[in-house]
């Protein structure tokens, strides 16, 4: 596996989560190590720029939004803004973090995917389509679910999401059911564009062999690329996404788009710092991918193949994370199978390191991880409190105790070699993203502080040699800067306290290895030192574990058809203003018929009061007949900007009462004519 060449700056890039509900345990799998990753990177003295982005598009949050009934766009920036803070919380800090709906990756998309047309990548065909004839649309991807024609198991539109993990093209999954209304969908014939993925197959064959990162990563898109490469369908039937070049009515597919916000918010870091984005994606600096183990496909088979066909560089490495389950579940947020980080970790008064530290500590990068609070609880007590916490505290009380200041003395050259050994191993872990091994030997040296202050009897040495004493001390605090150092890339926040501790004043996130070995300075005044890592008891864990059953235990009735008590979910709050925006009307229904292409659109004429009735398309088709509707009044939101729905333009909105069985409109208790103001 390459490692990273030390003279280049290198880009770090996370798999951009999707923008369609919250932060949970699952995904900070790939954004911890990586920060971990990049923290490590600039310790070694390297230059590295970290790049992440919310993915804006694609049908979960189209269908998601369509469910909550806000638009794709809101319901993306809610999530947006979630996720930033997220990461603002738990450390993770990246040098841009856009999404993939901004101007720049619309353009880059656009830029890319004319590339590939020009070039001959990109060709026009006719293909089957599942189409759902109930609610008269095709279904892209997530809006289509049925059976793997790999290996049999469920599966989603575009994803064997439970069996062997394949991407699937449009037409290839059995058995399509809509995901709306549960009905049996149909195959519709349709033309969409395809990507001649099938071309790239001796390139991708040499650049998964040269590639560095995780061997699973490279073994598992290998399998794929040397049974059998079909083109690429890279179109969809959507509102929401990137419009495809020349098509009004097709969005390019979320995967298209998505991989190219790399590029994207690498170009928005270059704008805000001056940096130069083309050195990594049009030059051979390094770009090093983070994701979880179910995205392989899209990063070693999809995106170099466009990234070569648009002539872009490559990516260096993809680093692939084992996913993480609970109680050996895939996290499900519908069976209850989650954790978020928000509502179950940070709510519950727990620092952001000790999850970083169990992360990157409790297993291989690249195996599953069981979540599980009672080894989360050892992991902390025994090793984060009982070992490291314990050398910094014991060390330094005694030091304030009985010098009050850094002591005289030279450092052992065995505690130097130690100390420059120990850099050696984190750092060669670290390039092979090992974190685990990273982490403990860190925790080695920690460890070989506590056996160096008990073998020495400082407490005993100081009644009866306080030089000797002293110079054992200096040892010891030597060893704790050099710890501070090793463990800023996993637990940043703690090791913040811990450098004021030991008196230094620099930037513990920016210093790197190399002062580890300076020899700390006698004569420093040293402050009383406070505790930097609490033990996790047993009743605080028992209260975790109850939140997690009992949501998996709720879940479970749900799906019984025990309906519980649910508190309802309310839209975020607004101001008085936003809702004085709303312009809403009396209005008079004056005629109304079907749209022929629609079984749930009718074409009303309504008066408004004004010179000209307005035309409005409502989806009431279901729900009332073209004739019952003549004559009644209703009420009309009439400043809403005007669409065209099945090619009819809608200028305004009728208001309706909907309980998900039947839909009733709005009235007026008294008769209060057209124009009649709503508010
Ligand atoms: N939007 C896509 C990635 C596009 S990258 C161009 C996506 N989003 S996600 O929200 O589902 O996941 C975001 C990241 O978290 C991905 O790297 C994904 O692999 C990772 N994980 C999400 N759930 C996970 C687990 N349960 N376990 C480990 N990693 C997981 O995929
Ligand atoms: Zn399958």
């Amino acid at each position: 596996m390459s490692n990273i060449p030390s003279d280049k700056a290198v880009l770090v890039t996370c798999g951009l989560p999707y923008a369609n509900g919250k932060a949970h345990v699952g995904h900070l799998r790939t954004y911890i190590p990586a920060d971990i990753f990049v923290r490590s990177l600039k310790k070694n003295g390297q230059e590295a720029t970290f790049v992440c982005g919310s993915d804006a598009h694609g049908t979960p949050i189209a269908v998601n939004a369509e469910e909550m009934g806000i638009t794709p766009g809101e319901l993306m920036q809610k999530y947006h803004v979630h996720f930033n803070e997220v990461f603002k919380k738990m450390g993770v800090n990246f040098d841009a973090y856009g999404t993939t709906d901004d101007a720049e990756n619309q353009n880059r998309t656009l830029e890319i995917v004319n590339k590939l047309v020009d070039k001959g990548y990109v060709y026009p065909k006719t293909i089957e389509i599942a189409y759902c004839p109930e609610c008269d649309r095709f279904l892209p991807d997530r809006y289509v679910e049925g059976t793997c024609p790999n290996c049999g198991e469920k599966a989603r539109g575009d994803e064997c999401d439970q069996g062997c993990g394949k991407h699937l093209e449009p037409g290839e999954l059995q058995q399509p059911l809509c995901t709306i209304c549960s009905g049996p969908a149909e195959y519709r014939q349709q033309e969409h564009f395809f990507f001649k993925l099938s071309e790239f197959k001796d390139f991708l064959l040499e650049h998964l062999e040269n590639l560095g990162g995780t061997i699973n990563a490279r073994n598992y898109a290998l399998g794929w690329v040397k049974q059998e490469l079909t083109d690429w369908c890279i179109t969809r039937n959507l509102e929401w996404g990137i419009k495809f070049p020349g098509h009004d009515d097709l969005v390019v597919y979320v995967w298209v788009d998505a991989p190219i916000g790399y590029m994207s918010f690498t170009e928005q870091w270059a704008a805000a710092t001056g940096g130069d984005w083309e050195k990594f994606w049009k030059g051979d600096n390094p770009i090093v991918h983070f994701i979880g183990g179910d995205i392989i496909y899209h990063h070693c088979i999809f995106w170099p193949a466009m990234l070569k066909g648009a002539d872009y560089s490559q990516p260096s490495a993809v680093v692939a994370s084992g996913m993480v389950k609970i109680e050996d579940k895939t996290f499900s947020k519908s069976r209850g199978y989650v954790v978020w980080v928000e509502e179950d970790y940070l709510d519950h008064g727990f620092h952001s390191d000790l999850l970083r530290y169990y992360l990157a500590s409790y297993t291989s990068h690249t195996k599953e991880v069981n979540f599980s609070w009672k080894i989360f609880q050892d992991k902390i007590n025994t090793e984060l409190v009982g070992v490291f916490g314990n050398f910094l505290y014991r060390n330094l009380l005694f030091t304030f105790k009985n010098f009050g200041e850094i002591p005289e003395g030279d450092i052992d050259p065995e505690i130097m070699d130690k100390i420059s050994s120990t850099i050696d191993d984190v750092s060669k872990a670290t390039a092979e993203y090992e974190f685990k091994k990273a982490v403990d030997a860190a925790m080695a040296l920690a460890s070989y502080g506590n056996s160096y202050f008990q073998a020495n009897e400082p407490w005993k040495l100081i009644k009866e040699d306080k030089e000797a004493c002293g110079k054992v001390i200096k040892n010891c605090i030597q060893l704790a800067k050099a710890l501070i150092l090793l463990f800023e890339p996993v637990i940043p926040g703690s090791m913040e306290d811990a450098w004021q501790q030991i008196g230094m004043e620099t930037d513990v996130h920016t210093v790197t290895y190399s002062e580890a070995t300076v020899p700390v300075e006698s004569g420093k005044a040293l402050k009383k030192p406070g505790i930097l890592f609490v033990k996790v008891e047993d009743d605080k864990i028992a209260e975790m574990d109850e939140i997690s059953s009992g949501r998996i235990q709720k879940a479970i009735a749900k799906e019984a058809g025990i309906e519980e008590e649910v508190k309802m979910e309310f839209k975020d709050e607004i101001e008085y203003d936003d809702f004085a925006k709303l312009d809403i009307r009396v209005g008079k229904i004056l005629s109304a018929e079907k749209i022929k292409k629609s079984k749930k659109l009718l074409r009303l004429q309504v008066d408004i009061g004004d010179v000209e009735p307005r035309q409005i398309v409502a989806g009431l088709a279901e729900y009332y007949q073209p004739e019952e509707m003549v004559g009644k009044t209703v009420n009309v939101l009439v400043n809403l900007k005007p669409v065209k729905l099945c090619g009819v333009e809608s200028q305004g909105m009728l208001l309706a009462a909907d309980n998900d069985e039947d839909v009733s409109l709005l009235s007026t208790d008294k008769d209060m004519g057209p124009g009649a103001i709503i508010g």
